[in-house]
């Protein structure tokens, strides 16, 4: 089984407390390594001043008895150049080294170290000196200083270090413990709100975002309420669109059921037979439901679809798309004459979407416009844009549903006896802002209707046409 690692807020309790604990230490052991040489220095500085005495007592041949004999007392010793040594009457003789030895041989200037004399720490200066009584070869003077309180005072120095670091790194780390609890407190608030979604599904749970919280935090929360608001939009959408298409799909499934009833009660009963011209037409109406209900379930399919998944974006030529659209739309309604005036217009976007969005303007177009008038299509760069023109010289919109017939299902009163179910526009308008256009109607001089497409376009921004 594997180990739960540390929460976040341990981990970074243990390593802030950490960090203060290398910090304290740190600083401790230079403070007590800069006192230590501190005291050292005052004890070698003092050895150094007692030099003086050691001549003085060594000059009366170490006869004198030591002042006063207490710890601050230095102690002296005379070390000849055989190696034998002289202390003062009633003191305690300093322990000589090889060192020492060479320094009363004139080998070495002085020495200094430190030895135990009788249990206690002394450091000791071995110098040589030459006077009066000493000869021409001189003899070394060896003076030795108590250590106890120097000792003494770096370890209650030691001591005071390490209880007032140990206290602070405690401290340090409980308050960086509760720094952290306190900091990442939001961030436990966006979790809970991701968890409260993820089990209840309630897209409308947003996350509090507290001002006094620290801005990355507010920044999660924030982006989190966006895109809570952005995937509630797409579910509210989703479901109107399945109540929108249910209610749609009512109407020509009624009519369906009625002539299929009719027909069915035709068969059943001999004596009630159909003229044979009402019972075409019944079959030709079941045929165009048929077709109906084939074309708006295709439609509610494509207005369903993510726009942003299947197709590949890539560059293409506007021209060329609206070329395709108008060989479909052609095939679709012969009699219908397209004339196409075109410059390239290159855009990044979904090839099918496009020509499926162009197909339903030429659609609209070739069923509104009256017969023998041709639908002109213009394809033009247009500063930073690429536009697409479908004209027609049909009725036209009223000024007041120019906007509406871009939702879904709205049909102008005029349309209601077309075939159609309103979803078109709605595609078209679906297709461009996901390719980060725009899509509108305009009424056009002398009647009829101009349905545009503006998509960014790749390249230089020219105008032609
Ligand atoms: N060129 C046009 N001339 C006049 N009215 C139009 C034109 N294009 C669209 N309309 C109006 O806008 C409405 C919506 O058009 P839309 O293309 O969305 O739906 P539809 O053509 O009725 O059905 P379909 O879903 O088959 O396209 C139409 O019902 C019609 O009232
Ligand atoms: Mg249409």
């Amino acid at each position: 089984m594997k180990g739960r690692r540390p929460s976040l807020r341990r981990r970074l309790g243990v390593v802030s407390a950490a960090a203060v604990a290398v910090a304290v230490i740190g600083v401790s052991v230079a403070a007590w390594l800069l006192l230590r040489d501190q005291l050292s220095n005052v004890v070698n500085e003092r050895l150094d001043r007692q030099v003086v005495f050691a001549v003085k007592i060594d000059s009366a041949g170490m006869r004198s008895t030591v002042q006063s004999g207490g710890p601050d007392t230095p102690l002296y010793q005379t070390v000849f150049p055989d190696g034998s040594s002289l202390t003062p009457v009633g003191q305690a003789s300093i322990p000589i080294s090889a060192a020492d030895r060479q320094v009363a041989r004139r080998q070495l200037y002085d020495t200094t170290e430190d030895v135990k004399i009788n249990g206690t720490s002394y450091r000791v200066l071995t110098r040589w000196i030459r006077t009066k009584q000493t000869g021409p070869n001189g003899h070394a003077v060896q003076i030795a200083i108590d250590l106890s309180e120097m000792n003494g005072t770096l370890a209650s120095f030691g001591l005071v270090l390490a209880l007032t670091g140990g206290v602070g790194i405690a401290a340090a780390g409980v308050l960086s413990y509760w720094l952290t609890r306190a900091g990442l407190r939001p961030v436990d608030r966006v979790v809970a709100a991701a968890e409260h979604v993820a089990s209840t599904q309630d897209l409308s749970a947003a996350v509090a975002v507290g001002h006094r919280d620290p801005n990355e935090v507010t920044r999660v929360a924030e982006s989190m309420n966006a895109m809570l608001t952005a995937l509630g939009a797409s579910r509210d959408a989703q479901r109107q669109l399945v109540e929108d298409a249910s209610h749609e799909l009512a109407t020509p499934l009624t009519s369906l059921r009625t002539n299929i009833d009719l027909l069915l009660r035709a068969e059943n009963h001999p004596e009630r037979q159909l003229e044979s011209a009402d019972k075409q037409r019944l079959l030709q109406d079941v045929q165009a439901q048929m077709h109906e209900l084939d074309h708006l379930i295709e439609e509610v399919v494509e207005l369903a679809r993510d726009p942003r998944s299947g197709e590949e974006v890539e560059e293409i030529d506007l021209a060329e798309v609206v070329r395709s659209a108008m060989t479909r739309a052609k095939a679709r309604t012969p009699q219908v004459n397209f004339t196409l005036t075109e410059t390239p217009a290159i855009v990044r976007g979904q090839a099918n979407a496009l020509e499926r969005a162009v197909l339903n303007l030429l659609d609209n177009a070739a069923k509104w416009g009256p017969p023998g008038l041709p639908v002109e299509v213009l394809v033009r760069q247009w500063g930073a844009s690429a536009e697409v023109k479908v004209a027609d010289r049909g009725p036209g919109i009223a000024e007041d549903d120019l906007e509406r017939v871009f939702e879904r299902f709205h049909r102008t009163k005029e349309a209601r006896q077309m075939p159609g179910s309103g979803l078109g526009l709605a595609i078209v308008r679906q297709v461009v802002q996901g390719h980060g256009g725009r899509a509108w109607m305009s009424r056009r001089d002398g009647g009829g209707i101009e349905a545009w497409i503006q998509l960014p376009q790749v390249g230089p921004a020219t105008s032609a046409l």
